[in-house]
């Protein structure tokens, strides 16, 4: 199974893609991450040296994925700008990394000749606790 993770050096991205790498074996994965955040990568110290991951810097609300999507099985979007409270002050940069890139990823989805779907996990509030475990328990079975 071969994933695309974005956000792999955010908080649940990265321990998504520790978690894959760990437990799924013959999986592989391209992390895909804005390059702003350096001592992240300390998060995926564990992965970085391994041949099934490979990280890629790319701002999604700005540069195409269709040449990683044409590699991948599945998608996992975790990359957003959280702390949505400061958007009341400025909504743009929030507009940019949690819309205009998700969009971009479903534009760049659909010339891509090898996945076979995108998922998007929310928070366990939207999905409710039943949901997250049905998804993980896919997750696992692969
Ligand atoms: N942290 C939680 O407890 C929690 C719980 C439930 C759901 N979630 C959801 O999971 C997702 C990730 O949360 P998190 O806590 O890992 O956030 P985070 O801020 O730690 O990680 C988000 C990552 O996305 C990257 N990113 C943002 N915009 C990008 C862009 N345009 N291009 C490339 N990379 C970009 C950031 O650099 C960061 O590394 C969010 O949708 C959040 O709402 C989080």
């Amino acid at each position: 199974m071969r994933y695309l993770v974005t956000g792999c050096l955010g908080f649940i991205g990265s321990a998504f893609c520790r978690y894959v790498i760990r437990n799924i074996l013959g999986s592989t994965i391209i992390g895909v991450n804005r390059n702003s955040n350096q001592k992240h990568l300390k998060r995926l110290e564990e992965v970085l040296q391994n041949p099934r991951f490979t990280l890629v810097y790319r701002d999604l609300s700005k540069e195409s994925m269709v040449d990683l999507l044409d590699k991948t099985d599945y998608v996992i979007n975790f990359a957003a700008r959280t702390h949505v409270d400061y958007s009341i002050k400025d909504p743009y940069p929030f507009l940019n990394d949690n819309v205009i890139s998700v969009v971009n990823m479903l534009e760049a989805a659909k010339k891509s000749t090898t996945l076979k779907m995108p998922v998007k996990l929310d928070g366990q509030k939207k999905n409710g606790e039943e949901r997250n475990r049905e998804i993980g328990n896919a997750l696992t079975e692969k």
